[in-house]
C-alpha cells in the first residue's frame, strides 16, 4: 500500500475527470485497481487532512484511465470486475459485460413466481458471466438452476463468479449449443431465460468501438436479421419446457413484435412484451401451453 495526501489525490482526480469519461467508470477504476472506495472518498470531503492508502500509484492509474479514454476500452475489462444488481462479478473479454437493462429479468421472474416460491427448475441459455443465473440461484435457494454457454472460457468465469458469490450448490453449468446440453431435462424445465446474441448483422457493423472492438462477437451477433438464435431457442423450447413452463427472452429494441409472433406460432400463451426502464420493449415472455 502507498500513502498519498488527500490534496494531491483530489488535484489528480480533477485533472483525470477533466479529460472526459464518466464518474461511474472512474469510481470503478479507483475502487478495483486503486483500492479507493467511495467511502474513502466521502471521508476526504469530511476531513481533508486524511492520508489516502492506494494499491497502485497515480501514474499507473492514470495510464489505465488514458487507455480507456483514448482506445474506448471498457473500464470493466481493465478492472476485471463489474457490478450487476447486488453482485460483484469477474469479467474478462471472453464475456459480455452484463448490462444494467438486463437486471430487470430478475424482477420479471419474481413478478411471475412471487418472492418465495416452491422448488422449481430454471435454465439459462447463454449465461456469459453467469449474472442472471447466479442472481436467481441466490434469490431462490430452493430452486435448481442449469446454465449453458457455447464458450468454455465464459463458463469458467461464470463458475468462478458463482463460487465467489456464495456457498450454494443449486446452480450447475454445461457447455454446448443452446438446448443441446439439456437432453436429460426434456419436459422438466419450469422456467427458461435467455439474453441471446440478437444484434442484426448490419447494426453489428456499426456498433460503437467500445462494444465492437472489445466485447465477444459471439455474444452479440444474431445473424442477418438478429433473430437467428431467438428463432432456434423458441422453436426447441416446447421440447424442454414443462407444461405451463415460462420462457423469458431479451431482444433488440425493435424485435418485440416479431418475437411475440414467433412465440404464438410455437404454441405459447400469455405472450407479452415487457418494457425496460427507458420504455423500450426489451423483453418478450410467454407460457408454454
Ligand atoms: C448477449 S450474451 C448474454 C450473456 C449473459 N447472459 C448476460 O445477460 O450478460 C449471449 C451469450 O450467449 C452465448 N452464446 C452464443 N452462441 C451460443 C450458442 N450457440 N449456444 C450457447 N450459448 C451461446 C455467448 O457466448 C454469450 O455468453
Amino acid at each position: 500500500m502507498l500513502s498519498i495526501s488527500s490534496k494531491e489525490f483530489l488535484f489528480w482526480k480533477k485533472k483525470q475527470l477533466s479529460k472526459g469519461g464518466n464518474h461511474q467508470a472512474f469510481a470503478l477504476l479507483l475502487d478495483c485497481i486503486g483500492g479507493i472506495t467511495n467511502e474513502d472518498q466521502n471521508l476526504l470531503t469530511i476531513n481533508s487532512q486524511t492520508e489516502l492508502h492506494i494499491k497502485k500509484n497515480l501514474y499507473y492509474l492514470e495510464s489505465v484511465w488514458d487507455d480507456h479514454l483514448i482506445n474506448s476500452s471498457p473500464i470493466q475489462y481493465h478492472c476485471g470486475i463489474t457490478y450487476w444488481r447486488d453482485l460483484k462479478l469477474k469479467v474478462t473479454d471472453k464475456v459480455l459485460i452484463p448490462r444494467p437493462e438486463t437486471e430487470l429479468i430478475v424482477d420479471i421472474v419474481s413478478n411471475i413466481f412471487g418472492k418465495k416460491s416452491q422448488k422449481l427448475l430454471f435454465a439459462e441459455l447463454g449465461t456469459g458471466s453467469g449474472a442472471i443465473s447466479i442472481s436467481l440461484a441466490l434469490a431462490y435457494p430452493l430452486w435448481n438452476g442449469i446454465a449453458t454457454d457455447i464458450e468454455r472460457d465464459a463458463l469458467e468465469i461464470a463458475i468462478n463468479n458463482f463460487k465467489n458469490s456464495s456457498n450454494q450448490t443449486n446452480l450447475k453449468f454445461y457447455c454446448g449449443h443452446w438446448w443441446a446440453p439439456f437432453e436429460s431435462f426434456k419436459g422438466k424445465i419450469d422456467l427458461a431465460i435467455s439474453n441471446p446474441p440478437y444484434i442484426p448483422k448490419e447494426t453489428y457493423e456499426k456498433l460503437p468501438k467500445e462494444v465492437k472492438d472489445f466485447e465477444p462477437k459471439i455474444a452479440l451477433l444474431g445473424g442477418e436479421d438478429g433473430l437467428q438464435h431467438i428463432r432456434e431457442i423458441i422453436q426447441k423450447a416446447p421440447l424442454f419446457l414443462r407444461e405451463k413452463g415460462w420462457l423469458i427472452l431479451e431482444n433488440h429494441f425493435d424485435q418485440g413484435e416479431k418475437v411475440k409472433k414467433l412465440l404464438i406460432k410455437n404454441r405459447f400463451e400469455l405472450v407479452e412484451i415487457v418494457k425496460d426502464l427507458s420504455g423500450v420493449g426489451r423483453f418478450t415472455i410467454g407460457r408454454y401451453k
